[in-house]
């Protein structure tokens, strides 16, 4: 059986920076305070002629550039994201048109936060099973335009962005293994409460906006992201010193800190990039992955474990040596 290994990566933020100073003339807070609940400084936001699939081809070819793969040879593409350009097609087959691929695969996944998790797991069993041989799998999202910036428990927290990998088949690891969890039971403490089918009405007048039960996200957040390390590394039969790099969702400074903490994870081998770009959803780990590789903190060797914790709730980890 082959294994996928991670042969490039890429990543792009818009241009524009929302910072914390910025939001004191838009809603009641301040930097101080975004800087001590979040470790949050400064998000991107997507022009208003900039779209998710713009942000996904930015980060998809700087990906294939780095893995030295033409656009020819990919067969699969899986896009996460909670914001589609489109109702359909999908982003994946939009990025599929960009890049002049035709005839392969091409789909969404729709796992929120935890949704380049879900993709990863996905593209690893094509390519285990020789379904695959070349995937490109991508997370992008514009979440600005799913936010109430007059909401100020919601709007600090967010931003825009894209990142993708470029997986291999390969006889060596690669991804070892990948664990994935949801629970609809919570469903009504992070979501979108509109949609396509149901009041649609607040989708056309632009009002479908993020709504949050902070704490017990958070609370959530931090149990649910302990427990993957524990899953992963007992599947794997590994010892946390096994590991170089933990990368949990980038979704807050305090969930990250505590989730190294309570997992014994000394704070130098994870990963933090919520500070300059803040929640990307799904495109948080793989952002987060990438600007690691391309700053030589993570190199080619290394065994990261990545994890995402999302609406749904969904979540799930990605153990994998560079
Ligand atoms: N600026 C100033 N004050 C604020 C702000 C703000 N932006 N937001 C809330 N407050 C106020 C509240 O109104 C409250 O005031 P009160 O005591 O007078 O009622 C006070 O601050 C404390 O509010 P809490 O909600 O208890 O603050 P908390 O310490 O929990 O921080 C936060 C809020 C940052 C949202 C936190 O709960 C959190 O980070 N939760 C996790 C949420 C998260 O990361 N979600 C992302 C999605 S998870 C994922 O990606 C899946």
């Amino acid at each position: 059986m082959k294994y996928a290994r991670l042969t490039g990566s890429g990543s792009y933020l818009p241009d524009k920076v929302l910072t914390n100073h910025d939001l004191e003339s838009m809603v009641d807070t301040s930097h101080e305070w975004i800087m001590a609940r979040t470790g949050i400084s400064e998000r991107r936001i997507a022009a208003d002629d900039e779209f998710t699939c713009d942000l996904a081809e930015k980060a998809s070819r700087e990906a294939l550039h780095v893995a030295g793969v033409s656009p020819g040879q990919v067969d699969l593409i899986v896009v996460a994201t909670t914001t589609p350009d489109q109702v359909f097609p999908s982003t994946a087959c939009l990025l599929q048109q960009r890049l002049g691929i035709r005839g392969c695969p091409a789909f969404d996944v729709q796992a929120v936060c935890a949704g380049f998790i879900f993709a990863l797991d996905v593209a690893n069993r094509f390519i285990r099973t020789q379904g695959a041989r070349c995937a490109l799998v991508v997370g992008a999202e514009t979440f600005s335009r799913i936010i109430d910036w007059t909401d100020r428990g919601t709007c600090i927290l967010f931003g825009d962005g894209g990142g993708a990998v470029v997986l291999q088949d390969d006889d060596r690891p690669g991804i070892h293994s990948t664990h994935l969890h949801s629970d609809g039971a919570y469903k009504d403490l992070l979501c979108v409460p509109t949609g396509v089918s149901r009041n649609y009405e607040a989708v056309k007048s632009g009002t479908a906006y993020t709504t949050m039960a902070g704490n017990d996200v958070f609370r959530w957040a931090v149990t649910a992201m302990s427990a993957l390390v524990d899953e992963t590394l007992e599947a794997n039969g590994i010892g946390r010193d096994d590991v170089d790099w933990l990368i949990p969702h980038q979704a807050n400074v305090r969930i990250i800190n505590a989730v190294g903490k309570r997992t014994g994870f000394p704070a130098d081998r994870v990963i933090v990039t919520v500070n300059h770009h803040g929640n990307t959803s799904a495109a948080s780990v793989p952002l987060a992955l990438d600007e690691s590789i391309r700053n030589g903190k993570i190199r080619t060797g290394d065994t990261v474990l990545m994890e995402g914790f999302g609406g749904g709730f969904t979540w799930g980890s990605a153990l994998l040596t560079l």
